[in-house]
């Protein structure tokens, strides 16, 4: 179960006639999700996972897992940062070390030592890969996926090399024969693309039950409320001269969560010279730095942080009577409190645990309110044409 805790900004921020002049505002939602059909088949989740689609993906799932040692995931963006927000947030922290297959991400830097330190880590080892990419034309992608087919080459002949490649592409993706291949629907673009087979086949490669996953992914869509409500929040702070909005979390466990909140945000967002930037924190760490800039700094920020309740692993702290997890919990609401105090307000949203319905309920209710937050916004949620111009650039100094 998940609570949202808006309270402080009804009491501080919001008063009941903004809360009117919204809600008649939102009525025009409507054709706003109109406008955008094209890009909003992620909001169509039944029609999106299909019991046939769902049994392939759990069907190649178990083959990739009874086939490698190593499973490698190339992507970056959106093809990457869904999967890998559920896999360390329901997985073991040091999952890699204990379970099979080892699942490692790569094509989403232009590291030169992360290629080659990961080759050299999996080259005995059996491996699968996934190459995800929607556009089929995606540099770091594509670079990363040569330079890991070399090594493919090295260890296989090319038919074993093709029971061993799954791609995940757009329709323009031309895929060699013999492949198998799952399709991102053109309806869905990168960064809502966690419940198409871009997030699912990775995650239930690490053994999350996707089916709970999406049973949480539906449930958030019962009602909007919440995800309006959140919205409406960003949307005032926005106005009242916020520029800032930083997610927090006490679970280091949720910090590639947060980077998908921060790529959902800026990429669907950050437009026309408007936006809230999105930054990510991990607490208690950054309590020790940036926790002087939110206490004390310039007052364009406010917080949205997560909160596990109830956590799998705990330590009684005899000295406190007090358990770890506990203690954990009241170093946020020391913080939550301390900020308050200088009028740096904090959105609440308390997790029970962390798990998959859970995990679906958020990823969800996230991509809902971003697509709410786009029309209060005024711009087009479904495009990011501002990451094209350093690409163009960069093209032009490689070919000289
Ligand atoms: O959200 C998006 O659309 C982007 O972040 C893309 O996911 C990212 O650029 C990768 O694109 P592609 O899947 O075409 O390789």
């Amino acid at each position: 179960m998940i609570t949202f805790d808006f309270k402080t900004y009804r009491n501080n921020i919001i008063n009941d006639a903004e809360i009117v002049v919204y809600e008649a505002k939102l009525k025009g939602i409507s054709s706003y999700f109109e406008a955008h059909q094209n890009m909003m088949g992620w909001a169509k989740l039944k029609q999106l996972t299909n019991l046939e689609l769902i049994s392939d993906i759990v069907k190649t799932s178990s083959y990739i897992r009874n086939n490698c040692d190593v499973f490698l995931v190339v992507g970056i963006g959106g093809s990457y940062l869904g999967s890998l927000a559920v896999i360390e947030a329901l997985n073991p922290y040091f999952y890699n070390n204990t379970r099979r297959p080892e699942i490692y991400y790569v094509g989403n830097s232009l590291s030169s030592e992360y290629i080659i330190e990961l080759k050299e880590l999996i080259k005995s080892k059996n491996i699968i890969v996934n190459y995800i990419s929607k556009s089929g034309k995606t540099f770091e992608t594509d670079l990363a996926y040569k330079l890991i087919f070399e090594l493919m080459q090295e260890k296989y002949t090319i038919e074993e090399i093709k029971t061993r490649i799954i791609f995940t592409t757009g329709e323009v993706k031309a895929v060699g024969e013999g492949y198998k291949n799952f399709e991102i629907p053109a309806n869905v673009g990168g960064r809502f693309s966690v419940f198409t087979p871009v997030g699912l086949l990775p995650i239930a490669v690490a053994g999350i039950n996707i089916e709970d996953l999406l049973r949480g992914a539906i449930d958030s869509q019962k009602t909007t409320s919440y995800q309006m409500r959140y919205a409406i929040i960003r949307d005032i702070m926005s106005n009242k001269e916020k520029q800032v909005e930083a997610f927090v979390a006490y679970e280091p466990k949720l910090t590639a969560f947060i980077e998908w909140l921060k790529q959902l945000y800026a990429e669907s967002l950050g437009k026309d010279e408007k936006g809230l930037l999105p930054i990510g924190v991990i607490n208690t760490r950054d309590l020790h730095s940036v926790g002087q800039y939110f206490q004390a700094g310039s007052k364009i920020l406010f917080e949205t942080v997560f909160n596990v309740t109830e956590v799998k692993k705990d330590i009684m702290i005899d000295r406190y009577q007090k358990s770890l997890n506990e203690i954990n919990n009241i170093a946020s609401t020391a913080t939550s409190m301390a900020h308050y105090k200088v009028n740096v307000l904090n959105n609440i949203i308390n997790l029970d645990k962390l798990d998959a319905y859970n995990m679906g309920y958020l990823l969800q209710f996230f991509m809902i309110s971003c697509a709410i937050s786009g029309y209060l916004e005024g711009v087009n949620a479904f495009n990011q044409d501002g990451v094209e111009e350093y690409k163009k650039i960069m093209r032009d100094l490689i070919d000289r």
